[in-house]
Order: structure tokens, then sequence, then C-alpha cells
């Protein structure tokens, strides 16, 4: 069996990538750590408990067999991090309790403060998170030896691109906001860590994913909710900004292949090969929506609440991101299979089926947020 860990798989794009793992590889298993932030929900995670939780282990899953299993923890908590690497953590934790010591093999490190606005009106979270909590899961495998460091990052930290051009793994690092920032510093740690201690990282670099579980403050997900319940869908500048956008199941395929195959102390940008203006996609959500609500809705009184607002990002919005990925495809045989109208109806579809589910995860703190970047409105 070989165990992975998973870094902030209470998230969209970690929750995705757990089921994807472990409908897989039969014979991985997977251990979360995740702090559970606001944007972490353990209802991302819950048909996976059902599946393949350690609850009902004695009955049918042993120690040596269960394939999955939750900590809530902080990777900034060192002693945590170091128990759960050294294989101490099944004696200092007794609940869930584990009578043999979990050796890792693999480190998948998502857990982060993902978002652009928040990082814009407090920085202080993304500088412990994904820059203290990275050095401190870095320090614990190089005491604590793996096969494989896995560092998901982000095509923000490239800086922003004019209408031409795209980036490569070799373009220079030039982040713009606080998030971006902390990001860049993560990955050169990472570096830092490889050149200088041998550990076995590799970095990925994705464009903007949608797809299930995204919890509703990124584009995507705020269009459809914001949709659904009547309220406008607020557009930052003109909505010229281009995005490549990426489906989420096609990240978590190209993060496996890295995970696998990718070459210690390299970069693998993983794009979609679709950019498209930030106007065009909130225009293709009221279209598809109109379409799966049917009489209840026409596209043209959807597109009535688009309302174009005074850039909260100001010059830390980043105009334009374009990925090219042929190392990704060359070295690794990957692209993306999903193209944007499957993946966003399929995204559209869940969500309209998963109300309850966006409207658990909108808690007072997301009211709060709101009002401060988008004003009352
Ligand atoms: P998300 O915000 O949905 O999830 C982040 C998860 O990390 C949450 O479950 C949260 O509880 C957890 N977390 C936060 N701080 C933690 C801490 N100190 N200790 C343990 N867990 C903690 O994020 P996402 O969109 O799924 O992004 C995952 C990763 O992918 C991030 O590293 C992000 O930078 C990167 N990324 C995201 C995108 C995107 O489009 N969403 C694109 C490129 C890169
Ligand atoms: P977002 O989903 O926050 O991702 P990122 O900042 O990582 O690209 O935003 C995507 C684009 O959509 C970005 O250019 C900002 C814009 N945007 C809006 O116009 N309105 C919104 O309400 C949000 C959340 C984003």
């Amino acid at each position: 069996m070989r165990t992975v860990l998973v870094t902030g798989a209470a998230g969209f794009i970690g929750s995705n990538f757990v089921r994807h793992v472990l409908q897989t590889h039969p014979d991985w298993r997977v251990v979360v750590l995740d702090k559970l932030t606001y944007a972490g929900n353990l209802a991302n995670l819950a048909d996976i408990e059902r599946q393949y939780g350690a609850a009902d282990q004695g009955t049918r899953a042993t120690h040596d067999t269960f394939r999955y299993r939750f900590v809530r923890g902080d990777i900034c908590d060192r002693q945590l991090v170091n128990s759960l690497f050294s294989g101490a953590y099944s004696t200092r934790h007794p609940s869930p309790p584990t009578h043999h010591p979990l050796k890792i093999d693999v480190v998948v490190n998502f857990a982060a403060e993902s978002h652009v606005d928040r990082s814009i009106l407090d920085a202080s979270a993304f500088i412990e998170t994904n820059i203290k909590g990275t050095q401190v899961l870095l320090e614990a495998a190089r005491q604590y030896p793996v096969d494989r460091f896995v560092q998901i990052s982000t095509d923000e930290v490239y800086g922003a691109l004019g209408e031409e051009g795209v980036f490569t793994e070799g373009s220079p690092l030039k982040p713009n906001s606080p998030y971006a920032a902390s990001k860049t510093a993560a990955d050169v740690l990472c570096s830092a860590y490889h050149k200088t201690y041998g550990v076995p990282v590799v970095i990925t670099r994705s464009s903007n994913n949608y797809g299930p579980y995204q919890f509703p403050e990124k584009l995507v997900p705020l269009m459809i909710r914001n949709a659904l319940v009547g309220k406008e869908l607020p557009v930052y500048g003109e909505g010229k900004q281009v995005r490549d956008w990426l489906y989420v199941e096609d990240n978590c395929r190209a993060i496996d292949m890295v995970l696998q195959r990718g070459r210690t102390g390299e970069v693998y940008n993983i794009g979609g090969d679709c950019e498209k203006r930030n106007i065009e996609i909130v225009c293709l959500i009221c279209e598809m929506l109109a379409s799966e609500l049917k009489e209840r809705n026409e596209a043209k009184d959807l597109k009535r609440l688009i309302t174009y607002i005074k850039d909260p990002r100001g010059a830390a919005h980043d105009f334009r991101y374009a990925l090219g990925c042929a190392k990704l495809q060359t070295e690794l045989g990957w692209k993306p299979k999903v193209g944007l109208k499957e993946g966003m109806i399929g995204t559209v579809r869940w969500y309209l089926k998963n109300q309850d589910w966006v409207e658990n995860v909108i808690t007072g703190d997301y009211q709060d947020y709101y009002e401060k970047v988008y004003g009352v409105r």
C-alpha cells in the first residue's frame, strides 16, 4: 500500500483529487490533513468517508488495508506534522485509533489560503499557511524522507500577460497580489529544499480550475449562485481579463501523472488551452443556467443581472494568464480531455443539484467578506 498525505483536501481541488486517487489506485491509501478553514468543508469528503473511511476498521478494513483517514490540523503545527511523518501520530492521537506507525510515502500539498481578493483585504493568513506551512512540511519531509513531495502552485506566480504570449516553466516569477507572492515564496522554498537537502520536490502550476465543490467566492460558483437567487452578477472592471479555464478532473489527472512520473526538481504547467474573457464566462453561465431552468428563466433575463463594478483588485488585477504546457504533454503524455462546454454544463448541473451544499458552506463570515469586497448590495 502506498500512503499519500494530501493536505488541504477538504477544499475544492484537494477533495476532487482524493476522489480521483481512491478510484484510480486500489493500492493507495490517503491521509488527509486539513485545518477546516472557511474554505474547507467535511461535506466535500462525506462520500469518501462513507466509502473508504476507517470508521468501521476491524469489520471491513484492517490497519493494513484502510484506504482513507481524515486528520483535522494545521500544516503550520510542527509537532502534529512531525508526528504524522514520523509515524508517532497513532500513539499521541488515540482517535481514530491506529496501532501501527503510518509511513507517509508521498506528500501532495494543496493546503493554502487560495483567494486573491481575501489576500488583498489581509495577507497575514497567506504568509502563515502558504509560506510557513509549506516550510514545516518540507522540513518534515527532510527529516523523515518521502518518495515525492508535490507542491500545488499556480500560474499566478508568473504575473500578468498582455494580449499576446504564454508562460512557460522558465518564465520569470513576477507575482502581483499578496496571494501570488505567498505562492511564489513557497515555490522558491520548495526548489531550495530540493537543491540543498535533496527533498524530492515536484511543482505543478495550474491555471483557473472549475468544477464541483468550489467555494462560492470564486468567479464560476459565485455567478451560478447569484443568478439562482436573483442577485446581481458583479463583474470586475469591464470584464475583459482573460483566464485559461481547466476542468478540475483534468488537473487531478495531471497531478497524478506528475506525482508518479514527473522529474524531481522540475516544474510542470497545467493549463486548459481554453482562454476566455471573464464576461464570456459569465454569459456562458447565464445561457447554460437558462437552458437547464427552461421556462423559469431566459438567458436575457439572467444577463440583466450583470453589473460592472469598480475593480476591487486595482493594480493587482492580472490582465491575462495563458500557459504553455508542452513539457507535460511531451514528457508525460497529458492533455486536457474535458472541453469548456462539457465541463461547464456539468458544473452548472452539479450546483443546481447541490444547492443545499452551497447554502451550508456560506456562513456569517461569507456575508462579512461579501460586504467588504462588493459593498452592501
Ligand atoms: P480551497 O481554498 O478550496 O481549499 C484550501 C483547503 O486548504 C481548505 O480545505 C482549507 O481548510 C485548507 N487549509 C487552509 N489553511 C490550512 C492550514 N494552515 N492547514 C491545513 N489546511 C489548511 O483551495 P483550492 O481552490 O482547492 O486550491 C488548492 C490549491 O491549488 C492551493 O494551493 C491553490 O493555491 C492551488 N491552485 C488553485 C487554483 C484554482 O483555480 N482553484 C488554481 C491554481 C492553483
Ligand atoms: P477568481 O475566480 O477569483 O480566480 P483568480 O483570481 O485566481 O483568477 O477570479 C477569476 C476572474 O474573475 C478574475 O479576473 C476576477 C474576476 N471576478 C469577477 O469579475 N467578479 C467576481 O465576483 C469574482 C469573484 C471574480
